[in-house]
């Protein structure tokens, strides 16, 4: 069974970047002088077909140094935390989203689109949920679901919907609280849900430690199979890609994960990548080399999968990276371009 649309991803992304690279943005505002952006390109205007995107904070738009950056590289954008439950509903009831919002009225201003993330994580349940009953828990899932997907209809390019669901071991699921509480049907429930808040936004699972071949890749592709079966609306799956340089997993079994999900008809996107250095031995150079390689090297996987339709990078500074102690990313934290930077410019231009 394909999946339920075929977005015209290649056409609208390639419109969106033809538009950018013809100086389509607003100059950002900036009362403080910003350092010169070297004129070495931008991810999002090599023509690659793909979204290019990034994880932002709210807070961080007012940074003239940020917007720069972010304005010139990225065409995809999603909230690093602030679109989560945790972050909007933090008393019953209670929803504030307005960081949410002002991620989308950038993305919006600057013709980028946004993916939600994430609707359901075990990862950013609100305190109250915890106890709830499971009576209770199922009202709140719902609720929650409704009322965050209802009010970004028609303004998110994709949900997250479910994050993170399948153990590490690949043994089965996780056993989180929506598990427990509400079975493993939880999941397929929190598509059909998603699907009829939302009915244009694209679907997608998303997890971690599955983007090669391997026991949990195994698990996700018969979890996202099995919702296929039941005639759940899923059309994708994230994968993260948070790894280190040093014993990364394989460009072939990366590839082959990508082709077997994309033979279901499904998406794939690159959704959270991020390149940890401190642990590859050798000079500074030689950790800067192998970042490089990394990044070149599976962001060219995805321009090669023709249903990869997106790759985004968890953060595009080290001023700011939720791994505390190392450098993962493709600027430093002084704004310059690293040398993963330029793998992937040359990734995304072909070479
Ligand atoms: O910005 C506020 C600050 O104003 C406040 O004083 C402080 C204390 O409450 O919180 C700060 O917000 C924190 C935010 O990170 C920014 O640092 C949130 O509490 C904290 O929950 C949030 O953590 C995020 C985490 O997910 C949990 O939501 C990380 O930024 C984010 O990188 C991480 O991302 C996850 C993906 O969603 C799923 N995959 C794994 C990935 C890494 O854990």
């Amino acid at each position: 069974m394909t999946a339920r649309r075929t977005p015209a991803m290649g056409f609208v992304a390639c419109a969106m970047i033809a538009w950018s690279a013809c100086g389509g943005g607003p100059a950002p505002s900036s009362p403080t002088p910003v350092p010169p952006v070297s004129d070495a390109g931008s991810l999002k205007a090599t023509g690659s077909g793909k979204l290019v995107g990034t994880a932002i904070q709210a807070g961080f738009l007012s940074d003239a140094r940020y917007r720069a950056v972010l304005d010139r590289e990225f065409n995809y954008i999603t909230a690093e935390y602030q679109m989560k439950w945790d972050a909007i509903e933090t008393s019953p009831g209670v929803r504030d989203f307005s960081a949410g919002d002002a991620i989308v009225a950038y993305a919006d201003s600057q013709g980028a689109r946004v993916k939600g993330h994430t609707l359901i994580w075990h990862g950013s349940v609100p305190s109250w949920v915890g106890g709830l009953s499971a009576a209770d828990l199922r009202i709140a899932f719902e609720s929650h679901i409704r009322a965050v997907a209802g009010h970004y209809r028609g303004r998110l390019l994709a949900w997250d919907v479910v994050n993170e669901a399948v153990a590490d071991d690949g043994s089965g699921l996780r056993d989180t609280v929506f598990r427990q509480k509400l079975g493993d049907g939880y999941i397929a429930d929190a598509f059909r849900l998603a699907h009829e808040a939302d009915p244009q936004a694209l679907l997608f699972y998303n997890d971690y430690g599955g983007e090669d071949m391997g026991a949990k890749s195994n698990r996700i592709y018969d979890l996202v199979k099995g919702l296929q079966a039941q005639g759940v609306p899923v059309d994708g799956v994230g994968l993260q890609m948070h790894i280190s340089a040093n014993g990364r997993p394989s460009d072939a079994s990366i590839s082959a994960n990508m082709a077997r999900l994309a033979s279901l008809g499904l998406l794939v996107n690159i959704s959270e990548m991020d390149v940890r250095i401190n642990n590859v031995a050798g000079s500074t150079q030689a950790r800067l080399d192998a970042q490089k390689s990394a990044y070149h090297d599976i962001v060219r996987l995805c321009v090669m999968e023709p249903k990869c339709h997106a790759v985004t990078f968890w953060g595009f500074t080290d001023a700011h990276t939720w791994i505390v102690g190392d450098t993962p990313l493709l600027y430093d934290a002084q704004y310059v371009r690293k040398p993963a930077y330029f793998g992937v410019l040359d990734a995304l231009s072909g070479r």
